[in-house]
């Protein structure tokens, strides 16, 4: 990463071919609601959520994959809705957030209780993501079929090929 300084103190790094002048960021704070607290951060407004979770509010749950909306494992709720967290600047984020650490108490959310049934996990990176897409399937259609579940886990991938568990415990889970 090259790191250049001009005469006026602004400081630019050229990691990619985005130039970032220090000058120019404008922190900013947020209040937000996450798994029913309020909390208090100051972020640069395009902050992904992702990070702001991670690394603000030490919420490590939520996992980085792709950074482009594409593998899931960063997803979390937005009013129960699931949403790609590293898609989603902080400045525009409004609702209440849900991440794996909050989607119940005890652990004991039908998801959860079914992820154990079926021994789910491998590595258990794209876990948290695959749970919390579940649960926001849950919610709005507490009884899928089978082509109901395959189509709304599309998006989340599992390196780790665990999908046929994956769709069991959902299918267990819209039971208990
Ligand atoms: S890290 Fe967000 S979808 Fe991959
Ligand atoms: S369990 Fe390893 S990536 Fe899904």
């Amino acid at each position: 990463m090259e790191i250049v300084s001009y005469d006026d103190g602004s400081v630019k790094c050229a990691a990619n071919s985005l130039y970032s002048t220090a000058k120019e960021i404008d922190m900013a704070s947020y209040k937000l609601t996450v798994n029913k607290q309020e909390r208090s951060i100051d972020a640069d407004p395009d902050t992904p959520l992702l990070w702001v979770l991670r690394d603000h509010l030490d919420l490590a749950g939520t996992k980085y994959g792709c950074g482009i909306g594409q593998c899931g494992a960063c997803t979390i709720h937005v009013d129960g809705v699931a949403r790609r967290s590293c898609l989603l600047p902080v400045q525009h984020v409004s609702g209440e957030i849900t991440t794996i650490e909050g989607l119940s108490e005890k652990g004991d959310h039908p998801v959860q209780q079914a992820w154990r049934e079926h021994d789910v996990p491998q590595c258990g990176y794209c876990q948290a993501g695959q749970m919390m897409t579940a649960a926001s399937l849950l919610k709005k259609n507490p009884n899928p079929s089978d082509t109901e579940i395959r189509k709304a886990m599309h998006g989340n991938i599992c390196r780790c090929g665990t999908y046929l568990r994956i769709n069991k415990a959902v299918k267990t889970a819209s039971k208990l």
